[in-house]
């Protein structure tokens, strides 16, 4: 079969593989439909993620169709479609019981492996360890443009952004950084309404897509960026600060604009160290939270998504076949040029 695979910063190749194939009883093997690219795979391209590692398969979120599955499996069977998340879960470690499955301990000891610590989904096909406790079943009616944004973006601006920073009816939400994963987070904050809610990206065709997904007010960054979201604050700050972009700067502006009580949610992967000004933090009784997303919220957002509330085919700016990978990447790195969000890529 045919790959995306790393061969260290900056390199990847579209080639031929070994075929996926059943290694544990647990295991299903999935032909992917649909598959797409994450922030996160530009940062492991960037050299950040050291995990990752020569040889590697990318991609952590897939449609597909199982092909074999096996003997152990009791919920999936040949031709199911189904939503392969970004985290695998075994069901029975002590986080997955705790509902952590970020860190399931089974498969080297963290719920991310796709494309980090196992092969990935930006393949022909996918091996999925622990199929029966990992896999989503999806409904006929919601398309396979729809359910590929839930295998990592929806969920992860959920559960880290929105769930992690507590926001609550009539709070003032900023999300810096309006990719899929702030957008996502700018869709579920409506869900638990918000009164203002400020996207700030450097991409004006992001931000004219955050007011799309419900933000109230969009603020371009420059020299005065802080000082134009507290502005719109009535000079306090906001409830709810969410990092979506990775990078120091983005984290210190996120952390700048929370009011005092307030709520820092850092989604962002960070690939350098990050220092805070704690010697003005303290006193300011706020909350930074982070980590790394536990998929636990797909079930309530597939039912959203299925019955129209969240409109997750918005994502999907462009699409491209397997042999257009290289074309695939190259748009969503220059995603400002290219007014592009998330790219959608299907076999043919
Ligand atoms: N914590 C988790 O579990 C988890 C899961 C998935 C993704 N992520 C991370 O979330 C982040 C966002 O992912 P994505 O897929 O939306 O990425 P993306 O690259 O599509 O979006 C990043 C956005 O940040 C904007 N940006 C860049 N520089 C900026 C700046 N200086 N100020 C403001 N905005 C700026 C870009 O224009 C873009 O819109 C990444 O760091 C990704 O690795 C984390
Ligand atoms: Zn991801
Ligand atoms: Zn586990």
């Amino acid at each position: 079969m045919k790959a995306l695979v790393y061969h260290g910063p900056g390199q990847k190749a579209w080639e031929d593989v070994p075929d996926a194939a059943i290694q544990e009883p647990t295991d299903v093997v999935v032909r992917v439909d649909t598959t797409t690219i994450c922030g996160t795979d530009l940062h492991i391209l960037h050299g950040d993620v050291a995990a990752v590692t020569d040889g590697r398969i990318l991609g952590h979120e897939a449609v597909g169709t199982v092909t074999a599955a096996g003997e152990a499996v009791k919920g999936f069977g040949v031709g199911d479609r189904v939503l392969v998340p970004a985290i695998t879960k075994c069901g029975r470690c002590e986080y997955c019981q705790r509902g952590m499955p970020s860190h399931c301990q089974t498969v080297g000891g963290i719920g991310w492996i796709f494309g980090h610590l196992i092969d990935g989904t930006q393949a022909e096909s996918v091996r999925v360890p622990y199929a029966d406790t990992s896999l989503y079943a999806i409904p006929a009616h919601v398309t396979n443009e729809q359910a590929i944004f839930l295998a990592d973006s929806l969920p992860t601006g959920y559960e880290v952004g929105v769930l992690a920073g507590q926001v609550r009816p009539g709070d003032t939400v900023a999300v810096v950084g309006a990719g899929a994963v702030g957008l996502s987070a700018i869709l579920t904050t409506g869900l638990w309404g918000a009164s203002k809610v400020i996207a700030v990206d450097t991409n004006k065709f992001r931000l004219d897509k955050a007011l799309e997904f419900g933000a109230t007010d969009a603020v371009e960054v420059g020299p005065n960026a802080a000082a134009d979201v507290i502005a719109l604050t009535d000079g306090l700050g906001v409830d709810v600060s969410i990092e979506a972009v990775g990078y120091p700067e983005t984290l210190l502006t996120t952390a700048s604009l929370v009011r005092p009580g307030g709520h820092i949610a850092n989604i962002g992967v960070h690939g350098v160290p990050v220092e805070l000004p704690m010697q003005e933090m303290w006193i300011q009784n706020v909350t930074l939270t982070m980590g790394l997303v536990d998929t636990v919220s797909i079930p309530t957002l597939l039912k959203m998504v299925a019955s129209g509330r969240i409109p997750a085919e918005k994502m999907g700016t462009h699409s491209f076949t397997f042999d257009q990978m290289d074309d695939a990447y190259d748009v969503f790195k220059n995603a400002a040029s290219n007014s592009a969000l998330k790219v959608i890529i299907t076999p043919a």
